[in-house]
């Protein structure tokens, strides 16, 4: 059997390169369009970073897992077609600012019928809108030369997530696999299912139809996001009232109809899926005429900015009301630890918002590069995944500096911030990072990973998403 992905991006890269780990007598190859990410994959420097990904990938690399830009030999020669391409938000045109654009989607679809002279399994991996399978299926049937070709269509999406993707792809909760309700529908979930089944316990792979396959990777999306959007209003709630954010996780988490995971009060949700995948469902709720169902998820995208934005108000609030000109440290930019992402980051809204009120800004993140902060910080929203867009304008340069350490950021600062949960973040010499700052020095947690008191103690005035304010803050809001 012969495996090909199109696409080698985080999802498509990690999850054919345990494919291959795990199913030794499977060839599988990973193609893209873009060659120095295939170069990147064939290389010892991996475009993307993520904890225990070197090890799968050796281990695989030229024994039955290859990266390649020769898409057209491997699709056509493929059994399975795995499409793990980008579905960003429109930009333009009817559904900009919520819709998926397709382009990527259907693109891939062509290819794989202009080239294909036998039969195939067509995996949607991709995060795509409900019914996408039904166009892709037309879009396949009518391109493709061969009237003895057949192509089943079945919706496999994954649900990884960045930082513990090797960890998720080894011990899945569950693999889901949609498919047509028909002979050759559910023979060909048999053939994917054999291919899991090389790792995962049979009872974890659930079997669905193509839509509610579909609909479930955009639901579990949004019921994740809800979660952190519900505890993030609460954290506003806790500072009027001086509650604690993480008591209240701790208190509700313990109920068992609620569970513990994803309560983790933050300067805001973040990465390429959540925002994207809701505006998306928004939009499909929108267009068969479910104006409140899209306003309910609607609102989770707008607590998410809502928090972001009070947490920018809280640093200028707290700093006197003027930051024209202050140096700002910020600790950490990607969209949540063990990641070098930076995709839909909350660091990147923060920046800009400081930036607006003329701040100077350092920044330090430990898997980050520079370019990567600079072209982020300088593209309008949704443009990121539209790969012509990159290294636009540059934005205000000189109000931004990288740093390669958290200290020479921090030196001469009027305040720092934490915008992610880096474990390095909590055992950094504070006393040393304190003498080294402008005075009253102020720390935002944005992630509440700090010792709050012992930093209090030391002299910083420090604002804990979701905590009693400090006295000294609540005399400045007050
Ligand atoms: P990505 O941007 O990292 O990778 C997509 C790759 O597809 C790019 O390298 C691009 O060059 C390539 N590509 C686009 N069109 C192509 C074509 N016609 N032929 C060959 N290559 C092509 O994206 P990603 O993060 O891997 O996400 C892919 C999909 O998986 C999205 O739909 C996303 O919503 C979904 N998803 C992502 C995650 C995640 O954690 N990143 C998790 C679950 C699902
Ligand atoms: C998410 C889903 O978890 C995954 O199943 C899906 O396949 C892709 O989208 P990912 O975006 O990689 O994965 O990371 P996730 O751990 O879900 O975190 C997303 C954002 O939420 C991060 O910015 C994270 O910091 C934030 N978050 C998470 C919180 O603010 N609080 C929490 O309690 C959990």
């Amino acid at each position: 059997m012969k495996i090909v992905c199109i696409g080698a991006g985080y999802v498509g890269g990690p999850t054919m390169a345990m494919i291959a780990y795990k199913c030794p007598d499977i060839q599988v190859v990973v193609v893209d369009i873009n060659a120095a990410r295939i170069a990147a994959w064939n290389s010892d420097e991996l475009p993307i970073y993520e904890p225990g990904l070197d090890d799968v990938v050796k281990a695989a690399r030229d024994r039955n897992l290859f990266f390649s830009t020769d898409t057209h030999k491997h699709v056509a020669e493929g059994d399975i077609i795995f499409v793990s391409v980008n579905t960003p938000t429109k930009t333009r045109g009817v559904g900009a600012g919520k819709a998926a654009d397709l382009t990527y989607w259907e693109g891939a679809a062509r290819m794989i019928a202009s080239v294909s002279t036998s039969s195939k399994i067509v995996v949607e991996k991709s995060t795509v809108p409900v019914k996408t399978a039904e166009a892709i299926e037309k879009v396949l049937r009518r391109n493709c030369a061969d009237p003895n070709v057949h192509f089943e269509i079945l919706s496999n999406p994954e649900f990884l997530a960045e930082g513990t993707a090797i960890e998720d792809l080894e011990k899945p909760d569950r693999v889901l696999i949609g498919g047509k309700e028909t002979e050759s529908g559910q023979q060909a979930i048999q053939v994917l299912k054999s291919v899991y089944e090389h790792w995962i316990p049979a009872e974890r792979i659930l079997c669905a139809n193509l839509w509610s396959a579909e609909l479930s990777k955009l639901t579990a999306n949004a019921m994740l996001a809800q979660r952190i959007s519900s505890i993030n209003s609460i954290s506003a709630l806790c500072e009027a009232t001086g509650a604690d954010v993480q008591q209240v996780a701790r208190c509700i988490g313990t109920d068992s109809r609620i569970g513990p995971k994803f309560l983790n009060a933050s300067v805001g949700f973040g990465g390429s899926c959540f925002q994207k995948d809701i505006l998306n469902l928004v939009y499909i709720c929108e267009t068969v005429g479910l104006k409140q169902v899209a306003e309910y998820w609607h609102s989770v995208v707008h607590i998410n900015d809502y928090q972001k934005q009070r947490f920018v108000e809280r640093m200028i609030e707290a700093m006197f009301n003027t930051i024209s000109g202050k140096k700002i440290a910020v600790l950490g930019f990607a969209f949540k630890k063990d990641t070098g992402d930076t995709r839909e980051t909350p660091a990147i809204d923060v920046c800009k918002g400081l930036m607006a009120d003329n701040a100077r800004i350092n920044i330090y993140d430990p898997k980050v590069t520079e370019a990567q902060i600079h072209n982020d910080l300088s593209l309008d929203k949704f443009m990121w995944d539209h790969p012509s867009a990159s290294g636009t304008k540059s934005p205000r340069q000189n109000s931004v500096t990288c740093f390669k350490d958290a200290y020479s950021a921090c030196q001469d600062a009027h305040g720092l911030c934490v915008l992610t949960e880096w474990d390095e973040f909590k055992t950094l010499d504070y006393e040393r990072i304190y003498a080294s700052m402008t005075k009253p020095a102020f720390v935002f947690d944005g992630r509440n990973i700090l010792d709050h008191t012992r930093l209090r103690s030391l002299g910083f005035v420090v604002y804990a998403l979701g905590k009693p304010l400090d006295p000294f803050l609540q005399r400045a809001y007050n």
